[in-house]
This record gives structure tokens, sequence and C-alpha cells, in this order.
């Protein structure tokens, strides 16, 4: 039996700002059960439903040593859907209305999470052949591991893993202050190791120090080796491309499954799609939208950044709704601007456009449930889960061609009648808008080949389990390896 213990910041059911949660809430349940055993430690956020709180348990708790601080650390444990959680509980560090808050906060934060996660493992008698570990907030377990625990008898032969979901964020600040967090010694803070651009960097302290790195696509494995995708750091990852996978996020296909899903209204599988219609005239009614079965109605489910693609949203949305029959259901939250823009459009065109802004994962459900389309113009993306769940709930997805985009969504071809979705290259709202009128023809004039498409986007399978079975390959390599 292999161990591994997955170390997030975010997990679902207990806490999701974006698509981290989803995989690291789903991924360990699909490893061999009779070959692994797969936990995950998380921070015990204040900000975390009471109905999931409640069922945890304190097992242990001691003090972790962060430089000259001395941290509280309690370790609660929880099971869910057959997986142990553990959660680290400090108030002073987990105590806030969210899980992310100032970066010169949150990289003492996170600092004080990874080493918790070291020193919880003889506490809860668990020691993992594999750390995995997922983005900047975990980068520094591979290096507290080598630098403080290397020697250590209990430690010695953990492998670790680290998974980039993100490369735009990599935890960057003061090399003094981090250095002063970490207790780091001061050696480790070159150019070669923990060292980017004159600051602290801990997404790079993963990437040089894990035995393995992974991300979650393998366009984005390329994205990043080059300057467009690097973020400052392709560099390194081309120094690291013989350690550096690229595999493809799953879905968990029980969660998001139109055909049990609790938070629709009408269910629905790929042989009876009637349920998909009612939900698209249950949606318009409540929206205050035109109900009319026509009118092609897309969705946007995402967080509210730049990364997404709303600038070329922003240029093109009033042609669109001009010139178009169509109608838009939009849910988000993050940067005002573009909050503002889509209450603006709403206001504007109040029987076109429904948005919200927030977070809720019925409204999200809901939608994939009843749109035509689902619109992800992302600016880069890592691997995007929107456009599988889309394709799961027969949501053709309308996509720019960039990292996990690519790898799942293939344009419609008309001649030959294949593909699940629609995209473009070039980051442009010109070369959006022209595929949104394109798919907006095949919709109202060339129903049958939509249709065909719904049914090959449902039929495609982006469930984990050839995914997993890449990770468990990724673990058996580093067994015999010795660093
Ligand atoms: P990212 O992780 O970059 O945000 P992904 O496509 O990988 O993008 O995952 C986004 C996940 O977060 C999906 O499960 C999506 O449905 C969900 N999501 C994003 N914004 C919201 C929101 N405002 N309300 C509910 N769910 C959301
Ligand atoms: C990140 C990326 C997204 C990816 C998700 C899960 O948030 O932006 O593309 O799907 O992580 O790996």
């Amino acid at each position: 039996m292999k161990n591994i213990l997955f170390a997030s910041s975010e997990a679902v059911p207990f806490i999701k700002t974006g698509g981290l949660a989803d995989v690291v809430g789903s991924l360990p349940r699909y490893f061999d059960k009779k070959e692994y055993d797969v936990r995950i430690i998380i921070p015990k956020y204040a900000c975390m439903a009471d109905e999931f709180t409640k069922q945890m348990k304190l097992v242990c708790h001691f003090f972790v040593n962060l430089n000259w601080r001395k941290q509280y650390v309690g370790i609660y444990e929880t099971k869910h859907k057959g997986i142990t959680y553990y959660l680290v509980d400090n108030e002073f560090y987990f105590g806030g209305p969210s899980p992310y808050d100032k970066i010169y906060e949150d990289v003492e934060k996170f600092a004080y999470f990874s080493k918790a996660v070291l020193e919880a493992l003889p506490y809860i008698d668990f020691v993992p052949d594999v750390i995995h570990c997922n983005d900047w907030q975990t980068g520094l377990i591979p290096v507290f591991h080598k630098v403080m625990y290397g020697s250590d008898e209990y430690y010695r032969n953990i492998k670790t893993v680290f998974s980039i979901h993100n490369m735009k964020f990599q935890g960057r600040w003061k090399i003094n202050e981090i250095a002063d967090i970490t207790g780091l010694p001061r050696h480790v803070f070159n150019l070669r190791e923990l060292e980017s651009y004159g600051e602290a960097n801990y997404l790079k302290g993963g990437v040089v120090y894990a035995d393995a790195v992974t991300t979650v696509s393998p366009t984005y494995a390329r994205d990043i080796m080059t300057p467009e995708g690097g973020e400052g750091l392709h560099g390194l990852m081309s120094a690291r491309r013989d350690v550096l996978f690229g595999i493809l996020n799953g879905l968990d296909y029980n969660e998001y499954n139109p055909k049990i899903d609790e938070y629709i209204k009408y269910h629905f599988e790929m042989s009876d799609l009637a349920g998909k219609k009612r939900n698209k005239e249950y949606f318009q009614e409540q929206a205050g939208l035109k109900v009319s079965d026509d009118t092609m109605l897309i969705g946007i489910v995402s967080r509210m950044t730049d990364q997404k693609g709303f600038d070329l949203v922003a240029y093109v949305i009033d042609e669109i709704l001009e010139t178009m029959d169509v109608q838009f259901a939009v849910l988000g939250t993050g940067e005002t601007r573009y909050e503002n823009m889509f209450h603006h459009i709403q206001s504007l065109h109040p029987d076109k456009v429904s948005s919200y802004i927030g977070y809720s994962e019925q409204k999200a459900h809901q939608i994939y449930a009843s749109c035509d389309a689902f619109l992800m113009p992302s600016l880069f993306e890592p691997c995007g889960l929107s456009q599988l769940i889309s394709m799961r709930y027969g949501t053709l997805p309308i996509v720019r061609e960039t990292g996990g985009l690519k790898d799942t969504v293939m344009p419609f071809n008309e001649y030959e009648n294949i593909g699940n979705g629609f995209s473009f290259e070039k980051y442009n709202a010109h070369d959006m808008l022209h595929v949104i009128h394109y798919a907006y023809n095949v919709f109202k004039d060339n129903r049958k080949a939509w249709n065909d498409m719904i049914e090959r986007a449902m039929s495609m399978d982006y469930s984990w389990d050839a995914s997993a079975r890449k990770y468990e390959e990724l673990y058996k390599t580093l067994e015999d390896k010795v660093i």
C-alpha cells in the first residue's frame, strides 16, 4: 500500500474559490483503493460552513516553529466520501472571511501551513510515500522538506510532487521578510533556488525542490516553457522539463451529472434532452428573459479576472446583443471593473442579460444545465473545468485555443460533422465575435448539426479515470528515485 498526502489551500466540499478545489476534492477518490491510501490536508478556515466544521474531530495539537515564532497547530480529522481529511487549525492565520487576503499576510499564512503539514505527520501517524503539493501556497513544503528535514530518518524517504494549477500566482514577497518568516537559511535565496526578480518566490521553490512537477494539461505544460506563458519562469520550467508532466484534469462525473444533479430542476441525459429544454425555459422565466427555445442562451460562470478574457467580451458585447437573437446568463465575482461591466450591460439589456455577481454553486449548475452555449475566451487557461462541465450538460463551449481549452474542445467542422464546440485562436475580440456568430448560425440554421454536437460533447469522457492512472504511474517512477 502506498500512502499519498495531498496538501492544498482548498478542496471541495469544504472550501472552494476555483477549480483547484474541484481537483483536490475529487482526484484522490479515483486512485486504485487496493494500492493507494490517499488523504488530504487543508487549512481549517473559520469561513467554512458549520455543517462541515461540526463534524471535524480534534486529533492532536502541538506547536510549530516559524523561525522565532512558535505557533499553535490543531489537527482536526473528518471523512468525506471515504477519504480522510486533515484540517490545520489556527485562528490567527485562518480566521478571516475568505481563504486568501493580502499577499503579505498570505505568505506567512502558507509558510505556517507548509511547516505544519510536515510537523503533523508523526502526530497523525501517516508516513506518506508522496506529499502531493498544489500551487504556490504549498510551494514551501518541498523546500522545508529538503532543507530542514532531509536528514531526519522519519522524513528521508518521502518524495514530493508539485502541481501547478496556475503560473500567474507565485507567492512572491520580499526576501528579508520571507527569510524572517520561514527561518530558511539565507543561501537558498539565490537565483537557482528561491529568488526570482529580486523577490522570494514560493512557486519557484516548489518547482526547484520537488521530485516531480506537474501541471494540469499537456498544452499548458508546453505554454509555461515559453516567454508568453511562463509568467517570468519559462527558463526554469524548460530547465525542469525532464520532470515536468502535463496531466489533464478530470471532472467528478458523479458530482456533475445532469441525470441526478440536486441543484437543477429538471434532470436529463443524452438519450432524452427534454429536461434540458425545460431547464432553459425555467431559467429564462425566472431571470425575466424572453422565453424562447429559438433564442441562443449563452452562459458564463467564472472568476472575474483578466485571465478569463473579459476584455474581449467588453469590447463586443453590445454588438453581439444588438445583432443576434441571443441572451446571456452570467455568474461570477472578482474584479470590480468586470462586475460593473455586467451590471451595466444588464441595465442596458434587461430582457437579454441576466447577471448575478456572487458565488453560488446552485446557480452555476443551473446555468450549465440551461444554456445552449458556454463562453470561455480565456487569455490563458491551465486546464479549465467549466468547459468540461458544460459539455457534460450538453452546453457547447465557445473557447479560445489555449492551454486545457485547446486539449479538450475540438472545433466544429461542418464538412465532416465533427467537433464538440467552437474555438478561435488569437486573443482578439473580433475573432471571438466571428466564432460566436458562426456558432449562432449553426444554432439557428442547422439544428441537426448542433444536436449532433451536443451528443458528441455529452459522450466525451473527461472523468478522472484516465488521469488518475497517469498520476499513479508518476508516483511509481518516484519510488526508486534516489535524490
Ligand atoms: P479557475 O479554477 O481558473 O477558476 P476552472 O474552470 O478550472 O477555472 O474552475 C472554475 C470552477 O469554479 C468551476 O467549478 C466553476 O463552475 C466554479 N465557479 C467559478 N465561479 C463561480 C461562481 N461565481 N459561482 C459558483 N461557481 C463558480
Ligand atoms: C486553476 C486554473 C484552471 C484549472 C484549475 C484546476 O485555477 O486557472 O485552468 O482548471 O486551476 O487545475
